[in-house]
């Protein structure tokens, strides 16, 4: 499966997200990830999905929310109104994962599951059939610009050795770095949000990214 990069927006400045997102799509990014926080789940409040609606028609890779809120199937129908094509809930928020997912299906868009560093692989492996991709954390939600927790690393393998085809996506912490023992471990997409909005410049930045997805051996 061909490695894909999905750069947040959340440390752009929330005053000008087009520009950002414009840049990110001229540069070729396979999605536009956004990071919904709803000040319960995790601390901190990010935006709802007028902004995904906003920022939808801005290139073609497509939009996918991160919901990392309370009882998540609340916001699912703006979200998919918005033009998200993908909508990832955390395992942590519900206590009907399984339904959740079959919702989104319904409503014709992909269907994530997010595990916290602290939940095991295990708890995904019944919806495995029913689900587009999951999401290993790689660090604990809430904020960017954090370390990548190592322990999360043979998350992504164990998961990867069940499950060959599954899109597995990695958040938090990742660089040019740190992504080639990411891939080598077995994760196919890529959030990255600080080090995109600390590099040079996007394209430049971007370019590094596609660059480490050669390295891994
Ligand atoms: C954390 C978010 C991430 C995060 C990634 O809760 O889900 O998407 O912003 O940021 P970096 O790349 O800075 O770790
Ligand atoms: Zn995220």
């Amino acid at each position: 499966m061909r490695a894909r990069i999905a750069p947040s927006i959340l440390s752009f400045d929330p005053a000008d997200y087009r520009a950002p997102v414009l840049e990110l799509q001229e540069a070729g990014v396979d999605w536009i990830h956004l990071d919904v926080m709803d000040g319960q789940f995790v601390p901190p409040i990010t935006f709802g999905a007028e902004l995904a609606s906003s920022l939808s028609t801005l290139g073609e890779a497509p939009l996918e929310a991160h919901l990392m809120t309370l009882t998540p199937e609340r916001h699912f129908e703006a979200f998919v109104k918005a033009g998200c094509r993908r909508i990832t809930f955390h395992q942590e928020a519900t206590v009907h994962s399984h339904r959740l997912v079959q919702a989104l299906r319904e409503m014709g868009v992909e269907a994530g599951i997010a595990i916290n560093p602290a939940t095991p692989v295990s708890t995904v492996l019944p919806m495995l059939d029913i689900l587009d991709l999951v999401l290993v954390m790689t660090v604990n939600p809430g904020w960017g610009g954090q370390s990548l927790i190592e322990s999360c690393i043979p998350k992504v393998r164990e998961l990867r050795a069940i499950a060959p085809e599954l899109d597995i996506e990695v958040d938090g912490g990742v660089t040019p770095g740190t992504l080639p023992r990411l891939l080598e471990a077995g994760a196919t997409t890529f959030v990255t949000g600080s080090y995109l909005a600390g590099a040079a410049s996007i394209a430049s930045g971007v370019q590094e990214l596609r660059k480490a997805c050669l390295c891994a051996s």
